[in-house]
């Protein structure tokens, strides 16, 4: 897939995830696989009074790279600033408007998904963030605001008019929010329609659903959010079974203490003990989830571990407790 000139590998973009995709999150997600990683969603007018939470967001590195910054706002007069700001002080290769966010505090404001119920009033938001970007531009969408108002067709097409170089689209309403089944069906024919690349995302946990997902789309690659938190193996899998048609074995829970522990340590070299200990309470509990003795990990891991040492110290009690002798 080519986006705007830039040559992305693979099948899989790592998701934007608020929370979850630091640059500790897409350095440990890329050797296996990722092709393109988004940021965090950033408010335009957070960039404005850049603060040192924000300007964490802009991070990025040489093993991050491509990188996708992405950006939210109302108004193309605080977007196009951010974006001038943005050009000076970070180091990205694509641009993404954030079309999608179904989260009340976000669309209230006319940000996010809200975009979805004024196309024509998009189209000229998108025109000012794409004449204003030196870099490519992309969109995340979703199907549209409600079962009633689907217009993926009309906003898709109507972004690739105002100078997109690739859509994402979330397969499920604003008002679905995370749950309920992604419907990819309303995806078919979307892509015989678009001359830009289309990424499809929604409940993509497995190498078939990647697959099921773009036989049916026609996508030119599949977005991993959910699925390769705590799983990041299945980005592997994901790519050896579209290019070969063979299905990997998952890993065993031995790979997943070495999984653990290295994005631990990302994580913590990132943010520091006490806030990297705080997130890694709620997010390792995943990579041991389906494998037994699950509860009693996720137990200890969000009681008993109060900083870095007991941490590392839990997660080579289960390594022990898993080798044979
Ligand atoms: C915790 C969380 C945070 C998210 N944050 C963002 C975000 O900042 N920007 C965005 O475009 N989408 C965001 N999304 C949506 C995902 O990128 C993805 O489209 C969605 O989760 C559907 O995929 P899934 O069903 O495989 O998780 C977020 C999703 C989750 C679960």
């Amino acid at each position: 897939m080519n986006i705007g000139g830039i040559e992305i590998k693979g099948h899989v973009v790592l998701a934007p995830m608020a929370g979850i995709t630091t640059l500790a999150y897409r350095e440990f997600m890329k050797p296996f696989g990722v092709g393109l990683s988004y940021s965090e969603m950033v408010s335009d007018c957070g960039i404005d009074y850049l603060n040192e939470k924000t300007y964490a967001y802009l991070e990025s590195s040489e093993e991050d790279r491509p990188f996708g910054l992405q950006l939210f706002g109302f108004a193309k007069e605080n977007t196009v600033k951010a974006i001038g700001i943005v050009e000076n002080k970070a180091e990205y290769d694509i641009l993404d408007i954030n079309l999608g966010c179904p989260v009340n505090k976000v669309t209230r404001t006319g940000s996010g998904s809200a975009w979805l119920k004024r196309p024509q009033e998009l189209y000229d938001y998108i025109r000012a963030v794409v004449t204003a970007s030196h870099k490519p531009v992309t969109a995340k969408i979703r199907l549209g605001w409600d079962e009633d108002s689907i217009n993926v067709f009309e906003v898709a097409t109507l972004l690739e008019k105002a100078g997109v170089a690739g859509v994402a689209v979330h397969a499920r309403t604003s008002k679905q929010g995370y749950t309920g089944a992604p419907d990819f069906e309303k995806l078919v024919g979307l892509k015989e329609q678009l001359s830009i690349p289309l990424i499809v995302s929604g409940n993509i946990f497995s190498a078939e659903d990647a697959k099921k997902a773009v036989e049916l789309t026609k996508a030119d690659a599949v977005m991993v959010a959910r699925g390769g938190v705590g799983n990041p193996y299945l980005i592997t899998q994901i790519n050896h079974y579209l290019d070969t048609g063979e299905l990997l074995p998952s890993p065993d829970v031995l790979a997943q203490v070495d999984y653990a522990e290295q994005y631990a340590k990302k994580l913590i070299a990132l943010k520091g003990e006490v806030i990297a200990i705080r997130e890694l309470r709620g997010i390792l509990p995943k990579f041991f989830s389906g494998f037994p003795g699950y509860k009693k990990v996720r137990l200890a891991l969000t009681q008993n571990v109060a900083g870095e040492k007991s941490l590392f110290r839990l997660l080579e009690g289960v390594r022990e407790q898993n080798s044979t002798p």
